[in-house]
């Protein structure tokens, strides 16, 4: 446990995130900041009565002055603007920008130390704003994208298989988008290549699947976007780190050279622990995976180009 994480925006997935890392005892104060006057004051202490019945006792905090957030061992952003229905994630950009930049400011100037986790989209683009205005090392800025899309990647193949989603093991890499990259060439069920399980049209509708499960939310929903899926999985990474656990979990990280790239955030497997992003690994990739990455890779440049400092 430690003592004071943040969480920027406190809407759905903000809330929801603050809400869950309360229950896992990850710290022992759980601050949610955002420019709702009333919001964060009202959800948090909604969250707050919520413990004796849940059986933790972390304060949960709503504010809308950045000074109570001060010192915060771990920042997760979720302000910003989400998805409606026919919006690409990039349809953000210019607005979630703005905030992102504004919230960055912040946080560097009262929580130096901070580990961030990003959760506002367009996902890769968000982080580079992040890093850049904090000027963080790259252990301290690392992305929530991966672990959501691996998340459904495993359950439609669960689904699929008519197995439990426990026994899929597998990652999704890449850019936050239609480009993102499932490794199927490295997706079991206990350890039995899904390829021996599925038809190549079925793995196909499985990926085609992942790449859309956010639209396919967003078009249920209408207002909104998804929300419990991702609070859990930008929750799994708080945890990893909160707890030191040496999780390998593909997050959106600063590349400086891996996978022959550098100097963008792109989803790639991350050992996660008290320091933040301990390590990426580099595996191999067939010839298909490391052209889908390649083209990932430009489908978030373009984005990020359009951002001025
Ligand atoms: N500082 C703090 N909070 C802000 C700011 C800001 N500058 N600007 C907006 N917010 C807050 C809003 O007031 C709102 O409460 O961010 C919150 C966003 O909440 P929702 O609209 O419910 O959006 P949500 O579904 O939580 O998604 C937030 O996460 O998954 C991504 O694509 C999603 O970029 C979106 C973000």
């Amino acid at each position: 446990m430690v003592k004071t994480i943040t969480v920027v925006g406190a809407g759905n997935v903000g809330a929801t995130t603050a809400q869950r890392i309360a229950e896992k005892h990850l710290a022992q104060r759980v601050v949610m900041v955002d420019v709702a006057e009333g919001i964060p004051q009202g959800k948090a202490l909604d969250q707050l009565q919520s413990g004796p019945i849940e059986g933790f006792d972390s304060v949960v905090v709503g504010t809308n002055d950045y000074a109570e957030t001060a010192g915060s061992d771990v920042v997760v952003i979720t302000a910003g603007i989400a998805r409606k229905p026919g919006m690409s994630r990039d349809d953000l950009l210019a607005t979630n920008a703005g905030i992102v930049r504004q919230v960055s400011e912040e946080i560097k100037a009262r929580s130096p130390n901070a580990i961030l986790v990003i959760v506002s989209n367009p996902l890769d683009v968000m982080c580079y704003v992040a890093k850049k205005v904090t000027g963080f090392p790259r252990e301290r800025v690392i992305g929530m994208a991966g672990v959501l899309d691996t998340a459904r990647y495993r359950a439609f193949l669960a689904e699929a298989l008519d197995v439990s989603v426990r026994d899929i093991q597998a990652m999704v890499l890449g850019g936050h988008g239609d480009t993102m990259v499932p490794l199927i060439s490295y997706t079991t069920l206990s350890g039995i290549p899904v390829t021996q399980l599925l038809d190549k049209a079925k793995l196909d509708a499985v990926v085609t699947r992942t790449r859309n499960g956010g639209a396919e939310i967003v078009k249920h929903l209408k207002t909104g976007s998804a929300y419990y899926a991702p609070s859990a999985a930008a929750v799994e990474m708080v945890e990893a780190i909160v707890r030191d656990q040496k999780r390998v979990l593909p997050c959106a990280a600063w590349l400086e050279g891996e996978y022959g790239m550098r100097d963008l955030f792109l989803g790639v497997p991350c050992k996660l622990g008290r320091r933040g992003l301990e390590k990426i690994y580099e595996v191999e990739l067939t010839a298909a995976e490391r052209r889908d990455l390649g083209k990932s890779a430009d489908a978030v440049r373009e984005p990020m180009a359009a951002i001025k400092f």
